[in-house]
């Protein structure tokens, strides 16, 4: 299959397999998604689907400044206009949503403590409106809160529908809550939820049961990163861990599974080296019966390797799009890319490094 082909992911008809990656911008100073946030996805919506920034659920899963949320009506009409920009631009677009867990402050949460799957400090920092600040020891979610966050997963899945997503991506990477639940260098609890690798996949699981029912699992993805270790979340048998819950998603028909392959940061890079020994994306693959998006530093000729031989449905582009917004069109025409953008602008700021990057095909 050509990268530039249309496919279909489950309720999802694409137009070509290039997949913008979820990517925090940290431009909502008051977690409502504006105008800015439509303009930029918009500039974007060559790409056959976004995948919006991380949002979070709940004010209980916020853990970094200027990220938005998808919990208030506010917040919900907020990301309307980014939704209605991009399908004007014939785009499609799935809205990542995210509990932080443990990667957080007590400054989001009027001095409380951050919450986990268990009172598990990792050795971690996020960005407060103090600076990047360390994450302390979280506490654990009782029983009946870990079924209060499902719900709320459901519920964000059902206001992303409402303000005219096409799906939705759960944030099951990266180090954040559901991956605390299923690692069990964070996940140390004694009830359903914990011990047994089905014990840890429960809560993840639940979640995308409860999404599926809510909103149909044909838009309904899931992003995980069996390969690489975020925020200090580690497991001790990842390769046991991540083929049984690809086994799980492959029976749910879901729109796709997007796994992360490989890791940006180099602290990590031992840890990456020692799963790669006896674990590959090819396991992954060759264990999960269904779409899958794959991501982690694609060029233009990995990317279309990928889809033409049947290994991946999609291909996740990260950091090049910030800097280039036509991307997908200037593959399609083999044209080069922009510049990549300097990091300093990744996160937080006005347009600058936002919408101001420039396009060919405008
Ligand atoms: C600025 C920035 C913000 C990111 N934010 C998120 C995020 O909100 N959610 C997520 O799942 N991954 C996030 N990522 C990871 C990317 O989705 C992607 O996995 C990573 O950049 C590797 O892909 P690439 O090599 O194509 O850039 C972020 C990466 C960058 C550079």
């Amino acid at each position: 299959m050509s990268l530039f082909e249309q496919t279909q992911l489950g309720l999802i008809e694409v137009k070509n397999r290039i997949c913008m990656a979820p990517m925090t911008r940290a431009r909502c100073p008051d977690t409502v998604a504006g105008d800015s946030v439509a303009k930029y996805y918009a500039q974007r919506a060559g790409a056959g689907l976004i995948i919006t920034e991380a949002t979070q659920i709940s004010s209980q899963g916020t853990g970094s400044i200027a990220t938005p949320g998808i919990y208030t009506a506010a917040q919900i009409e907020g990301w309307s206009k980014t939704a209605q920009a991009v399908h004007a631009r014939g785009g499609k677009i799935f809205a990542q949503i995210w509990h932080t867990g443990r990667v957080s402050h007590p400054s989001f949460h009027d001095g409380a403590m951050p919450v986990s799957a268990s009172a598990v400090r990792g050795n971690c920092h996020t960005f407060t409106k103090n600076g990047y600040e360390a994450t302390p020891q979280p506490r654990a979610l009782g029983n009946s809160e870990v079924v209060d966050v499902v719900t709320d997963f459901r519920q964000a899945a059902v206001n992303a529908i409402e303000a005219g997503f096409d799906g939705v991506q759960i944030h099951a990477a990266n180090g954040y809550l559901i991956d605390q639940f299923l690692r069990d260098g964070v996940n140390q609890r004694d009830d359903s939820y914990g011990g047994t690798v089905e014990n840890r996949s429960r809560f993840l699981l639940e979640i995308v049961d409860a999404v599926s029912a809510a909103i149909d699992s044909g838009r309904t993805a899931v992003r995980l990163n069996p390969f690489t270790v975020s925020f200090d979340c580690a497991d001790s048998n990842p390769k046991s861990l991540f083929l049984y819950v690809a086994r799980q998603l492959g029976e749910r028909n879901l729109c796709f599974v997007d796994i992360v392959e490989r890791g940006l940061d180099p602290a990590t890079a031992d840890v990456v080296a020692e799963v790669a020994k006896d674990f590959t994306p090819k396991d992954f693959r060759r264990a999960y019966k269904g779409n899958l998006v794959v991501n982690g530093l694609y060029d233009k000729d990995r990317a279309t390797q990928a889809t033409k031989n049947g290994y991946a449905q999609m291909v996740g582009i990260g950091r090049p799009y910030m800097g280039t917004p036509d991307l997908a069109e200037r593959w399609e025409q083999g044209q080069g890319l922009n510049e990549p953008l300097d990091m300093a602008l990744w996160y937080g700021g006005g347009d600058t490094g936002y919408t101001d990057q420039v396009a060919l095909n405008p």
